[in-house]
């Protein structure tokens, strides 16, 4: 049943914050102002909609029509929602934390969407045998999350029939950027227990762990290792993207077979 305005309203602020900030009917939105954590959560879907989206429509002729797209550590669904707006048949949302799933089946049902499910499945854990095979995966803000990053993104290319989109923490040192970048090197930072490194990763991390950070050409080659044909990084042309885009502490890759 289609939910009023007002039950819209309470309920997004009682799963709030939410990591993206969705259109939903009567013109509410899941960005609260007063109960936002980062200001990257209003940022987030539209800075990729304008950098990597727009060359990911292009890989496919200008829409995502009559395909199946997986949206890997999905958190509420923002990405979700763009591919079903950009017309994909199915979407499957992915990720381990039940809080922002509770937040994206909301948004799911605020919007009527019978073609998009999300469940909980680690990355680990994603196989042909386990979701299928998807035309397009979106694999947004988990690379460097990923204890066994090479593992993780071979699970995922291994569901993958043609296209990946990638976007990424990049290591980023203080000196010698440019050359560091041309390598393909990974930092580890050994996350202690109860340390906090980052306000979303505290909240699945159970005790300590370990997290590596790729350069720019680390990404590209494991993305070559793992049989993509044509693998390119996406520079930040567009303006008004988050800031990190430019200063090249965050990466977007097209991956297509
Ligand atoms: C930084 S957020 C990125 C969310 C979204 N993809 C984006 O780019 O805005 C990282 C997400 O990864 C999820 N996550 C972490 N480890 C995971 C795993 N092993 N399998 C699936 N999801 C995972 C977290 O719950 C969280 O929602």
């Amino acid at each position: 049943m289609e939910m009023t305005e007002q039950e819209l309203r309470e309920r997004v602020r009682e799963l709030a914050p939410f990591h993206h900030a969705v259109e939903l009917p009567h013109g509410v939105n899941t960005h609260v102002p007063d109960m936002a954590h980062r200001g990257v959560e209003r940022t987030r879907v539209n800075t990729l909609m304008h950098h990597g989206w727009p060359q990911l429509l292009a890989a496919y002729g200008g829409s995502l029509k009559g395909l199946r797209v997986l949206d890997v550590a999905c958190n509420c669904g923002g990405f979700s929602v763009e591919a079903i707006k950009a017309g994909a048949d199915y979407v499957l949302g992915i990720d381990i934390v039940d809080r922002y799933l509770d937040q994206a089946e909301f948004i799911r049902e605020a919007l009527d969407y019978d073609n998009l499910e999300f469940r909980n499945i680690d990355v680990a854990d994603l196989a042909p045998d386990t979701v299928g095979m998807f035309d397009v995966v979106l694999c947004f803000g988990i690379l460097y999350h990923l204890e066994d990053p090479v593992r993780g993104m071979k699970a995922m290319s291994n569901i993958t029939k043609r296209a990946m989109l990638v976007d990424s923490n990049l290591m980023r040192p203080k000196y010698g950027s440019r050359f560091i970048r041309n390598r393909s090197l990974w930092k580890m930072d050994v996350v202690g227990v109860g340390e906090v490194i980052s306000e979303s990763t505290n909240l699945w991390r159970q005790g300590s762990s370990c997290q590596f950070a790729p350069t720019e050409r680390a990404v590209l080659d494991l993305l070559g290792f793992l049989g993509f044909a044509k693998v390119e990084f996406l520079p930040p042309v567009e303006k008004d993207l988050e800031s990190r885009y430019y200063r090249r502490e965050r990466g977007t890759f097209l991956a297509v077979r």
